[in-house]
């Protein structure tokens, strides 16, 4: 607490990964890169091949019951994991099978005191460690990457540009796409007449009534038309919604 306001604890990734260099990559760059510079969040990454014990520092080994590719180790991915500060942030793990990220974990995650980001690499990684860490495991879509690398960025840049500060007034989550269950309204700009494409009149009328209607009923268009899924769960939502007072 400070003069009666609580202190919030700067936003901390601690990503653990066989290729340490990759980072800060495009992290570095623009809101994020601006936002470490200043210390609105922090970013350490390990390396797990430096918790190996053998000689060739190995960290992934054939699979048992056979088959193709190499699994990362048990005991040298939890001695990585154990050797991260022990706190209260959420350990996760990235893989294919995982929950498929979404804004509102993003925002949850936003608003905590951060996350340990365990970074997969090879056909995956032991099942052990997956629960005797409490790994949450956690999908970036349904496609298959080389490494969990590019979806610890991923998340991490979703969840910076949310902190407090980091994209300023200019630009606000609050009418994103996935607030309030719909995809964005399409944006214009600058000149009025593009190749014969006129900006729609209603964005240069003035009413702000009318824009604001328009800019409705395209994003419910568009979530329509585009994610079936995202209408479908919206709508319930909206019919299991108490009524309030008549
Ligand atoms: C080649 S993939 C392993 C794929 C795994 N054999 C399977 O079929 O599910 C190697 C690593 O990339 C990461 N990865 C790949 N696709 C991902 C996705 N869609 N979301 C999150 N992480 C992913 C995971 O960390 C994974 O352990």
């Amino acid at each position: 607490m400070r003069n009666g306001q609580k202190v919030r604890e700067m936003w901390r990734a601690s990503v653990l990964t066989i290729f340490p260099d990759i980072f800060p990559g495009p992290l570095g760059a623009s809101l994020a890169g601006k936002a470490l510079a200043t210390g609105a969040w922090a970013l350490d990454v390990a390396d797990i091949r430096a918790f190996a014990t053998d000689r060739h520092r190995s960290v992934d080994d054939t699979p048992a019951g056979g088959g193709p590719g190499m699994v990362m180790k048990a005991d040298v991915l939890a001695r990585a994991i154990d050797a991260t500060a022990a706190d209260r942030r959420p350990r996760l793990v990235f893989s294919p099978r995982g929950v498929p990220l979404t804004q509102d974990r993003v925002e949850e995650l936003a608003r905590g005191p951060g996350a340990v980001l365990v970074c997969g690499r090879f056909e995956g990684i032991d099942e052990r460690v997956i629960a005797g860490r409490g790994l949450e495991e956690v999908s970036i879509g349904d496609y298959v990457l080389s490494g969990g690398e590019i979806a610890a960025m991923v998340l991490i840049d979703a969840c910076v540009r949310l902190l407090p500060g980091v994209m300023g007034k200019a630009s606000s989550g609050a009418e994103e796409s996935f607030a309030g269950g719909l995809l964005e309204y399409p944006h214009y700009t600058r000149p009025q007449v593009w190749e014969d494409r006129q900006i729609p009149d209603v964005l240069l009328s003035g009413d702000h009534g009318k824009i604001a209607a328009w800019r409705r009923s395209e994003a419910e268009r568009l979530t329509r038309e585009r994610r079936p899924d995202l209408w479908a769960t919206r709508s319930a939502a909206v019919r299991t919604k108490p009524r309030g007072p008549e």
